[in-house]
Parts: C-alpha cells; structure tokens; sequence
C-alpha cells in the first residue's frame, strides 16, 4: 500500500477569510473596566442557589424549559417566544447559521459589537456595514438606504457598544418596516442602564428578535446566559439549530434566583447610573472628549497617545479597553462605569494617566 502523505486540511474559504478576534482571556487583575461586566459580583441568592446543587443533578443533561417559561413570564412573553442561550454570542451565532445564505446580506451600522461580524463572516453570506457619523448617533438614514432585497439580517445594538448611544423606538419602526425580508435583531444587551426597549413589541411583529443578555447588570458574565425574545414561527427555526444543551445546569439553576433578586438588580443598576453622571462630570471637568451614553460605559478620545494612557492606567490597575481600531473610533479609550468608590479610583488613576501623557485640553 503507497503511503499516504497526511495534511492539515484547510478550513471553510469564508474561514479562511475571517480576522481572527482576540480578547485578553487571562490576566485581567485590577479593577476590570476593559469588558462592561458588572464590576462587583452577582446576587447573594445566585450563590445560595449553586449551593443547592447536588452531584446527581451534574449526571444529568440540562432542562431548560422551565426556566425558559419563568423568564417568559418575568418579560411578559408566552413561553415558545422565548429562546435561553449560552450568552447574547450564541444568539447571535445561530440568528446567522439560520438566516444566512450565500447571496444574503447581513446589515449592521459600524462600530458596533465585534461579534456580529465574527459571526457574519463564518457563512457564506455577505457582511455588509453602516459607518455612523462623527456623533455616533444611530445612522437611521443611511441604514435604511442600504437595505436591499438581499438583506435578510440587520443587528442594531442599543445601547450600542462601544458607544453607548441608543436607536429610538421609532427609528427601529422605520428599519422593522422597510426590511420586511430581514430578520431585525435589536441587542438590549445594556437595557437595564437605559430603561428604553422594544420588548414589548417582540412576539407581535413578525421580524422583530431582541436579545438581552445576563453578562452585564446581572453580574453572570461567566455563567454565559443570553436570551432571545421572537415570535414561535422564529423561534421553532433557533431551536431546530441551537443545541438543545448549550446552556448548561449550573447556568439554568442559578438564573431564578437572580430574575427574583429584583432588590439586588436595582441597587446595581442605580449605582451605576450615579456614578456614570460622577464620571461623564469628572471628564469634563479633564476636558477629555465624550460621547452621551446610556450604558455602562464611556467612549473617550484620548488622541494619538490612547496606547500610552491605556497602559498608564492598567500600571495603576485599572483596566480599559483600547477601541481605537474601531470604525470612526481613531483615539478612543472605553471604560466601563462600575460602583461610585470604584470610580473614585478610576478618576484618580485617571488624574494621574492623563498628566503622564501629558493631556492638554482642548
Ligand atoms: C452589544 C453586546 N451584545 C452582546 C454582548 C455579549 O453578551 P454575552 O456575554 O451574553 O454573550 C456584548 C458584550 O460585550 C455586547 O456589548
């Protein structure tokens, strides 16, 4: 028998294709500000909850359908409109491996979470992006004109990341409307620091899926637990794709606990809201450029030395997130806006980062 010269085989051409996204994923010690987790911890009752587990509950696969219809319930949803996933990325994913064919166009306004474009470039379709303007403010118009017939999948982000401005009601109408084709995602990842959604409206129109996730005001980044809210004739076509265990037993045991914790949410939440208003005051008083924002972060220009103050910050460890490669964002540093002490320390390790790069105002 001629032996056979064994190769590594060649991934996907769209593959092949795609940038290769690396977010730090070890090493993060210091106050996180470089992520939009929340920055404390989860409810007390989460952890009473994992307490409670037992081996024999390990043994077994995952159930997720009870926790699907108390969330459902939570959000005045029916239970099959309501989709659990291994985060808001796992929904993104399998809105794409649903939707996207070759010859289809997935739409989205730049910049914006990363993930959409991760996940639009591994099929076969096109990824097709909106450049906002310098104010970042939702470009509704040029959205609009950019939907073809091909377009069968929009993501608006709102509160978008890294930005933090939001799509108004009406704006997502007008998308909702002129893209009947589309499958309109509306990520409502960092709706509990802005109070405005859509959620009323999933389930009653036909092309309308919101997604919120459980990473951010619910401090569960590392349980990975995302939800999708769309009509039963979406959500049977996610369900024949997702895998039935993506969300694992530790994740689905602990997310009542944390839904009936509403005490715990809502002092995280105002929390943040206050020290924000700190923050957005402190930077002005800096002079340090800003973008309004309705989430839990900031988007600031640092200018041509923002490499030099993300670093002076983590010497002084804070961590913040470089978002200078981002469309339209040349100089801009993101940080995430924790509980009024921590951003005490922000602000002071800020004074000290700005005079190291030798910050000049405007
Ligand atoms: C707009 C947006 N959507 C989704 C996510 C991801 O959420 P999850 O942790 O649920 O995957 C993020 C995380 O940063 C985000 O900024």
């Amino acid at each position: 028998m001629a032996e056979t010269v064994l190769q590594t085989p060649a991934p996907r051409a769209a593959v092949q294709r795609m940038h290769a996204y690396h977010p730090p994923l070890s090493g993060r010690q210091g106050l996180r500000l470089d992520f939009n987790e929340n920055t404390v911890a989860c409810s007390p009752r989460v952890l009473e909850a994992l307490g409670r587990i037992a081996a024999s509950d390990l043994a077994r696969y995952p159930e997720r359908e009870q926790v699907e219809t108390k969330v459902a319930q939570h959000l005045g949803l029916k239970p099959e409109q309501v989709l659990l996933t291994n985060g808001v990325d796992e929904a993104i994913h399998v809105l794409c491996q649903t939707y996207l064919d070759r010859g289809d166009e997935f739409l989205f306004p730049t910049p914006t979470y990363s993930m959409y474009e991760v996940y639009g470039s591994c099929t076969d379709a096109a990824v097709k992006t909106v450049p906002s303007r310098e104010d970042f403010a939702f470009p509704v118009e040029a959205l609009l004109a950019a939907i073809t017939p091909q377009t069968r999948l929009i993501a608006i982000a709102s509160p978008n990341s890294p930005t933090g401005t939001v799509a108004s009601r009406e704006q997502i109408l007008q998308v909702l409307h002129r893209a009947p084709q589309a499958v309109v995602l509306v990520d409502e990842a960092y709706y509990h620091f802005c109070g405005q959604t859509v959620m009323d409206l999933a389930g009653q129109v036909p092309n309308l899926v919101v997604a919120r996730t459980f990473s951010k005001a619910y401090g569960l980044a590392g349980l990975r637990l995302g939800m999708l809210a769309a009509p039963a004739g979406i959500q049977q076509w996610l369900r024949t794709v997702i895998s039935p265990y993506s969300v694992n037993s530790l994740a689905l045991a602990c997310l009542p606990a944390a839904l009936d914790d509403e005490e715990y949410l809502g002092w995280y939440v105002d929390e943040v809201k206050a020290a924000r208003s700190e923050m957005v005051e402190s930077l002005r008083r800096f002079g340090v450029p800003q973008w309004p924002t309705q989430a839990n972060f900031v988007l600031v220009k640092i200018g041509p030395r923002h490499a030099e103050f993300v670093q002076a910050m983590h010497r002084r460890g804070v961590l913040t997130r470089d978002r200078s490669k981002d469309q339209g964002c040349d100089g801009c540093v993101r940080m995430t806006v924790g509980t009024r002490e921590q951003m005490k320390q922000a602000v002071a390790a800020m004074t000290e980062a700005l005079n190291e790069i030798g910050w000049k105002r405007a």
